[in-house]
């Protein structure tokens, strides 16, 4: 029975293409059952509906509080009734409730080498470190920002000169692979969140996730 999925996004969507792709060729057992975007402007709902995936937008700025948004998604949400929902360069800020509510069946991508640099600008803020290497983790949402158990992270060299652009494409190759392969695992049930820590067949994964090195297993 394939994995029914829900992903939301907030603009290109290009990790929901790579979600499309991996689902149309077989490398990823799960139905994308919806798409759904806080902006209903987001370039990656045409990507949905080009794929004949169903969309919905739940816009953000018609809501005057954070709870009220959270409640009119969850219910959208809950008319798929996923097995996973996955964020997608999702970019708004879930209240504790709305995470609780989905906690140990959603999973977020995050465009750095996790506990490293939670929140915005992460590859400004790497290159502005001096940091050598930069890269994208996927990890369990909690109520902590950024800060649930890591699942998988990819990890990519910072080359002298590099802007936060071009280092940020370079990462961006890794999310497209890394985050079709934790959802597979999921689906797979081989990925489970056990109390504060990813596992994967049964064995707690390292505090930073799986490090990825460029072949599935
Ligand atoms: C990606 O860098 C992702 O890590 C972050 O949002 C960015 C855009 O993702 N969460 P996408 O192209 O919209 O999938």
């Amino acid at each position: 029975m394939p994995c029914n999925t829900v992903i939301l996004i907030s603009g290109s969507g290009s990790n929901l293409q790579a979600f499309i792709d991996s689902a149309q060729s077989g490398r990823l057992d799960a139905t994308i059952s919806a798409v759904i975007s806080n902006r209903p402007a987001a370039q990656g709902l045409e990507r949905a509906r080009d794929a004949g995936i169903s969309t919905a937008a739940v816009d953000h700025t018609a809501y005057s509080n954070r709870d009220d948004f959270d409640a009119a998604l969850r219910e959208v949400i809950d008319g798929y009734q996923p097995d996973l929902v996955i964020l997608a360069g999702f970019m708004r800020i879930l209240g504790a409730d709305f995470v609780r509510h989905y906690r140990g069946r959603m999973l977020n991508i995050h465009p750095s080498l996790l506990p490293k640099y939670p929140g915005l600008h992460t590859h400004q803020r790497a290159i502005d470190a001096g940091d050598t290497e930069a890269g994208a983790t996927v990890h369990f949402v909690t109520e902590e920002l950024d800060g649930g158990p890591p699942v998988i992270h990819a990890r990519v060299p910072i080359e002298a000169g590099d802007g936060a652009e071009l280092l940020a494409a370079r990462v961006l190759e890794q999310e497209h692979r890394i985050y079709p392969l934790a959802a597979q695992w999921y689906a797979q049930g081989r990925l489970i969140l056990n109390g504060n820590r990813a596992e994967l067949d049964g064995e707690a994964l390292p505090a930073t996730g799986f490090p990825f090195n460029g072949t599935s297993d």
